[in-house]
């Protein structure tokens, strides 16, 4: 057999077995994508208590529930993504430990100094630019804060 014959006969089955490869991995990948969508995280909004929500200035409450309470209430308005997994753990792990850090619709069950420590720490978080979380704004520009708008924030907490 001509030697440019061999190469090109030994080119082609690596074409080949790179092919089914290939193949085998895309199969994986959807196998995988479809069998996760079996683990559904929990995304239930718990029942709000007028009497324990969190009730400042119509002002401030206006930027809070704009750009925090999707994470820091029990007012999540989940959106169609947070449905399909992978993104849904993530969504869902954000609201989970958000409402845990701090929630607005369970305010008066802190006490006097844990709302004033946690009044601060609002200031500080979004002087930071810590939060809203930078990865959050990408899907939800909505939320973005303007300078006046953390000035609003930190008055109130009085800083
Ligand atoms: C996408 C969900 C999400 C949004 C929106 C969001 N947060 Fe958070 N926030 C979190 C999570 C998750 C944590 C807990 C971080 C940790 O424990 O490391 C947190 C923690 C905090 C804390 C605790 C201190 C800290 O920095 O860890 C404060 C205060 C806070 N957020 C304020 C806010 C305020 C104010 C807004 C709106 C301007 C906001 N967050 C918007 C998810 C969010």
């Amino acid at each position: 057999m001509p030697r440019g014959l061999g190469n090109t006969c030994a080119q082609l089955i690596v074409l080949v077995q790179v092919k089914r490869f290939l193949k085998v991995v895309s199969w994986c990948a959807l196998a995988l994508f479809v069998g996760a969508q079996v683990i559904r995280p929990d995304r239930t909004n718990p029942p709000v208590d007028p009497a324990l929500q969190y009730r400042p200035a119509p002002e401030l409450e206006k930027i809070l529930r704009r750009a925090c309470y999707n994470c820091h209430s029990n007012e999540t308005k989940w959106p169609w993504y947070s449905n399909i997994a992978p993104v849904s753990w993530l969504v869902a792990g954000h609201v989970r430990d958000g409402r845990r850090r701090l929630n607005f619709s369970e305010w008066r069950r802190y006490s006097e100094d844990r709302r004033k420590v946690l009044t601060y720490e609002v200031c500080e978080a979004v002087e930071s630019q810590a939060m809203p979380m930078p990865s959050y704004l990408w899907m939800h520009p909505e939320a973005k804060l303007s300078d006046e708008d953390r000035e609003t924030i930190c008055v109130f907490s009085g800083q």
